[in-house]
This record gives structure tokens, C-alpha cells and sequence, in this order.
């Protein structure tokens, strides 16, 4: 394996052996890319505080998230066709997520199964919900979910209807690819990604084909998206849901106070502060700015999270600091699984994991749970940007 030191290492390395397809549907956010850009950049905003002669011996960044223990507390997101950036890469990712102690989460839009997750772990994943509009099938994924001894659902609540991101509309983005000179000649160049890919069985998205009905093209997403997910998708709805779960349950995309408490209301366990990654409302705020004002609403009734941006253990560190319980990484694990497969899933989740350890060294904090807005210098007007006009 080359020497990765950090996460650009693995994306610029993936870059070079994924189809541009592929590629491009994880490296790009809706519209003008403004949230995509500003989820990363934000960050910098915000400095640390340097600490010297503290004894930094015994240190430790073990946590929990839903009340399971963590080696750090930064799971990994669930991110569709995920098998489609290297064969089999759900169960690859899962694999390295449960070697090395993080939560692992399957997206319904995943291209292996449940099932497929289930029979190639051995300890009990997270599996994230989209609402579609048959109740049937709604049903059956929950019972699915049990049955393959899923811990937690996350159900995402900012996709009922899809941010445009030019480039898959431009590349026919679709699982598997289909045929054409484009696509054919793009893939001519990645040929140990394609001979890994005739190996595997698993090329379309494991979780609907075969289960949902009323699906006329399964392989484009952008056509299934459109017809199959509840645009009226209501709290009332997420409330039923909770109902028939049974279980601890995450609600992913939330950015204001306000629907924070409706989170708390129908009784979710935790909450993801995120914008998907910057891939749905384009000109949305990045996450880690509305994250203290929804820790001032919902901080000390229910786990607060957060995504979108994080591409280094320092992001992590100043996620934690504002109050986030746990983290979670898409693209940072992806651009691993598409560099070296399940190897590059761990490299990624190293790399972060020896940055925040030592970057919280060089704060003077020994354990993550100590960590607080005593480490950092915030910007005015960074955390709560709201202007009365
Ligand atoms: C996603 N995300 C996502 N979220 C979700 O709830 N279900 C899904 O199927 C997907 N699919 C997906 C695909 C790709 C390629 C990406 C990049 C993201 C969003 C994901 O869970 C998470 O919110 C973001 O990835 C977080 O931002 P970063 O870490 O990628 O900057």
C-alpha cells in the first residue's frame, strides 16, 4: 500500500482508479456547491488552544454513541452505491468499521444487502432509512432490520425530493453503469476496479431490487428517487416509524432549533446535525455553525451529532468541543474504500484517529469527553449567524 498521511492522500489516490462516474457522485454537492465547499472550509474558522506542560500520558479517545462503546466517537455514514466505488464495498467498509470499533452504517440506497452486511459481520450495524411512499415495503425494511440484529435506525429526513448535482445528470449516473462509448472508455482505464467488479455479484441496490414493487428502473436513481420516495414525508409520519421500530432511532438532517425539538417530540434518541454532505439545499448553512444553537435547544435531552465537512481528526476535535456527542465521516471512508478497499477504509479511520489523539494531546486534554469550548477561539458571529433583518 503507498504511504497515505492523510485523507487527501486517499482521495486523490481514488480519484485515479474509480470510474468518473462514481467518483464524481461522491465528490460533488448540489447545485453551485456552495454548502459542499463551506461544510470543509468552516472549519478553519475556528482555532485551537495550545496547551504545554500537561501530562499527556494515558490518553484516550474511547466514547460512546447510543450507548455502544467506541474506540473514537466517529461512525461511518451511510453512503449509497458504496459498492459501486469498489466491489462489495458496504461489506468492506463494515468489516474495517467493526475491526476497528466505530459504528458502521448501511444506507437503504447500499448495493449490498442487510442481509449481505449481516452474514459478513458479526457485531450489530446501524441502518439508515429513506421514507418511500409503499408502506409494504416500509414494513418489511424495518422487519429486515431486526431480523439481520440491527441496533439503531437512522432515518434521514432532508431527501424527499433530490438536490441537482449537475454531474451525475451529465455522466448518467446509474448502478449498475450503464453502457455507453463514454462510460465504456472512462472504464477501460480503471481495470483493476472493473476486475474486482466481475468478481462480485452484488452490482445493483441490494436493499430495493426484489423487495419494493412498482420500481421501473431500478438502475437509475435519479428516476427511482423521484418516483418511489414520500414526497409528503411529515413528523407524524417519522413518529409512525418510530412506532414500528421499536428501538433506538436517530434522525439525520437536521440544521435549525426548530426542528430539533420536533426530533425530541416524537421521542428520537439522538439527532444528526447535518446537510447531507452539502448535497441537497445548496445554500444551506455548513453544519458545524448551527451546531451550538442546537445544542443550546436539544443538548441536554437527547445526543446531538453532527456531519458534513469532517476530513481530519481536528475537525472532529472542534465538532466534539461544541458539544457533539459523535461524528460521522461519508466521503473520508469512501475515498479510502475507493483507493484500497477495506485496508483504505482503516488507513482513513487511522488517520483521523492519530490526529485527533494527538491534536487533543497538544489542546492538554487527555480523554475526549473532557473536551469544550475552553479549547477553542470561535469566531463572533461564527456559532449563531442569524441576522435580524
Ligand atoms: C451520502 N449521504 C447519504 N445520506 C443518507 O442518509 N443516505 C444515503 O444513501 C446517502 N448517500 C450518500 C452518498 C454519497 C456519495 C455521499 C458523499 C453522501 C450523506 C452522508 O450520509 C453524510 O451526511 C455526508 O457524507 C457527510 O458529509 P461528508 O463527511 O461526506 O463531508
Amino acid at each position: 500500500m503507498p504511504i497515505y498521511t492523510n485523507i487527501e492522500d486517499l482521495r486523490r489516490h481514488y480519484a485515479r482508479r474509480t470510474p468518473k462516474m462514481f467518483y464524481d457522485y461522491a465528490e460533488s454537492g448540489s447545485w453551485t456547491e456552495q454548502t459542499f465547499r463551506e461544510n470543509t472550509s468552516d472549519f478553519q474558522h475556528i482555532h485551537l488552544k495550545q496547551r504545554v506542560a500537561v501530562d499527556m500520558s494515558g490518553r484516550s479517545t474511547r466514547s460512546s454513541m447510543m450507548g455502544e462503546d467506541v474506540a473514537m466517537p466517529v461512525a461511518l455514514a451511510p453512503v449509497g452505491l458504496t459498492g459501486m466505488q469498489a466491489a462489495d464495498g458496504e461489506i468492506k467498509a463494515a468489516r474495517a468499521a467493526e475491526k476497528f470499533g466505530v459504528p458502521f452504517t448501511l444506507s437503504t440506497m447500499s448495493i449490498c444487502s442487510i442481509e449481505d452486511i449481516a452474514e459478513h459481520t458479526t457485531q450489530p450495524f446501524w441502518f439508515q432509512v429513506y421514507t418511500l411512499k409503499d408502506d409494504d415495503f416500509m414494513r418489511r425494511l424495518f422487519e429486515r432490520a431486526k431480523a439481520a440484529n440491527c441496533s439503531t435506525i437512522v432515518v434521514t429526513v432532508d431527501l424527499q425530493v433530490l438536490g441537482q448535482r449537475h454531474k451525475d445528470l451529465k455522466n448518467g449516473l446509474s448502478a449498475p453503469p450503464k453502457l455507453t462509448a463514454k462510460s465504456i472508455a472512462n472504464m477501460a482505464t480503471k481495470i483493476p476496479w472493473g476486475l474486482e467488479m466481475l468478481k462480485t455479484k452484488r452490482r445493483s441496490f441490494g436493499n430495493i431490487v426484489g423487495h419494493a414493487k412498482g420500481v421501473t428502473d431500478p438502475s437509475s436513481l435519479l428516476a427511482w428517487t423521484a418516483e418511489a420516495f414520500d414526497v409528503s414525508l411529515d413528523w407524524k409520519r417519522i413518529a409512525q416509524f418510530k412506532a414500528w421500530w421499536d428501538g433506538k432511532l436517530i434522525i439525520k438532517g437536521i440544521m435549525t432549533p426548530e426542528d430539533a425539538r420536533c426530533a425530541v417530540e416524537i421521542g428520537a434518541d439522538a439527532i444528526i446535525v447535518s446537510n447531507h454532505g452539502g448535497r441537497q439545499l445548496d445554500g444551506a448553512m455548513s453544519s458545524i455553525r448551527m451546531l451550538t444553537s442546537i445544542m443550546d435547544e436539544v443538548g441536554g435531552e437527547i445526543e446531538v451529532h453532527l456531519d458534513s465537512g469532517i476530513r481530519s481528526g481536528q475537525d472532529v476535535l472542534k465538532a466534539l468541543a461544541l458539544g457533539a456527542k459523535g461524528t460521522y465521516i461519508g466521503r473520508a471512508f469512501t475515498y479510502g474504500l475507493g483507493a484500497a478497499g477495506e485496508e483504505g477504509v482503516t488507513r482513513a479511520l487511522q488517520i483521523i484517529h492519530k490526529e485527533l489523539d494527538t491534536t487533543m494531546a497538544l489542546c492538554g486534554e487527555t480523554d475526549v469527553s473532557r473536551l469544550g469550548p475552553h479549547n477553542l477561539y470561535v469566531p463572533n458571529g461564527f456559532a449563531d449567524p442569524t441576522v435580524k433583518l
